[in-house]
Formats: C-alpha cells, sequence, structure tokens
C-alpha cells in the first residue's frame, strides 16, 4: 500500500476511534418529545402563544441541509451534549421537535454554542430557543420545518 494511503487510512481511524470515545463520554440527559406531525392546532407556538422565541442563525450548507447556530464557541468550553435523530415521512408534513437539556431543572454548565446539523427536503426551516439558552445552564429548543419528507438532524451543545 503507497505509504500516504496508510497514512490517510490511519487519521481516519484514529478519527473513528475518537467520535466512538466522544459518544460515550457525553451523556444524554434530555426531555425529547420525538420528531412529531403538527397542525395549525397543535404547533408550538399556537400551544405557548407567550413563548419569546429566539430565532437561530441559518446556513445553507450543501443540499436540503442547514447549520442552525447560536451562540460563539469560547476557549476551554467543551461539547456537553451530541444529540441526533431521524425521521421519515411518506408524504410532506409540518413536523417539530422539542428538546430541553438538561432533562429536569438546570445543570452546572453554562452553554456557550448550540450547533445544529438538519436535513430536510423544503427551505421552510427553522431553530428557535423557547427557554433557556446561551450563557444559561439549561435550554429548550424547537426545531420547525413544514411540507417536509424527512428531518434528520444532530445537535452540538457546548459550554463550560
Ligand atoms: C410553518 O408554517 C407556519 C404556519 O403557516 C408558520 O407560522 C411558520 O413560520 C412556518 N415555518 C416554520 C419553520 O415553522
Ligand atoms: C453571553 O455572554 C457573553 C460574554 O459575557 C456576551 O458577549 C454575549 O453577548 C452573551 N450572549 C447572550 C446571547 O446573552
Amino acid at each position: 500500500m503507497h505509504s500516504y494511503t496508510k497514512m490517510l487510512l490511519g487519521a481516519a481511524q484514529k478519527c473513528i476511534i475518537a467520535l466512538i470515545l466522544v459518544k460515550c463520554i457525553v451523556a444524554v440527559d434530555l426531555q425529547y418529545s420525538e420528531i412529531v406531525t403538527v397542525t395549525s392546532e397543535t404547533r408550538y407556538v399556537v400551544q405557548y402563544p407567550n413563548a419569546a422565541l429566539t430565532i437561530f442563525s441559518k446556513n445553507h450548507y450543501v443540499g436540503g441541509q442547514y447549520v442552525f447556530s447560536s451562540g460563539k464557541r469560547i476557549s476551554g468550553d467543551r461539547l456537553i451534549l451530541n444529540f441526533e435523530d431521524s425521521t421519515q415521512f411518506t408524504k410532506g408534513e409540518d413536523v417539530e421537535a422539542l428538546i430541553r437539556y438538561p432533562a429536569k431543572g438546570t445543570d452546572s454548565n453554562i452553554i456557550t454554542q448550540v450547533e445544529i446539523y438538519a436535513a430536510v427536503s423544503t427551505e421552510d426551516a427553522d431553530t428557535f430557543f423557547v427557554d433557556g439558552g446561551i450563557n444559561k445552564s439549561y435550554c429548550e429548543i424547537l426545531i420547525a420545518s413544514n411540507k417536509t419528507n424527512y428531518l434528520e438532524f444532530e445537535m452540538f451543545i457546548y459550554g463550560y
């Protein structure tokens, strides 16, 4: 085998091992709604009309993939939570997912940044804090998309 190829393979293996370690270390202490389909009666903003929503910035990544982010990494912070889920639908549905961290009360970490990589079959998708958030020790996040055939997301919460 060419030594350069060997080097690349070696690096890839190290990455995979590092990824497995990260997934093992990061505890998943969440309250999670699952990805649910919603109607004009059941969507979050209709059920909680007084909730103050803070929208995440939205960047188109590639194809139907988006990166939603809020806050900024600081030196000394670290990954405190990694979570992913995905669902497919037989037709375009209006969907939401509600994620609360930690499951109850507050955590000892202060949140610096939340990043969500999401894949949907539409441009009508957004992410919001509906409670807590950056510089707080808890957060509740709403991921919403209309007329999508699938929703796949991976979330990273950083803090110190
Ligand atoms: C989805 O549709 C609802 C109702 O028309 C609208 O309020 C909302 O802004 C749309 N987009 C998202 C991402 O929820
Ligand atoms: C979080 O705290 C940092 C440092 O004090 C500040 O610069 C930033 O604006 C705060 N962000 C929010 C969303 O409160």
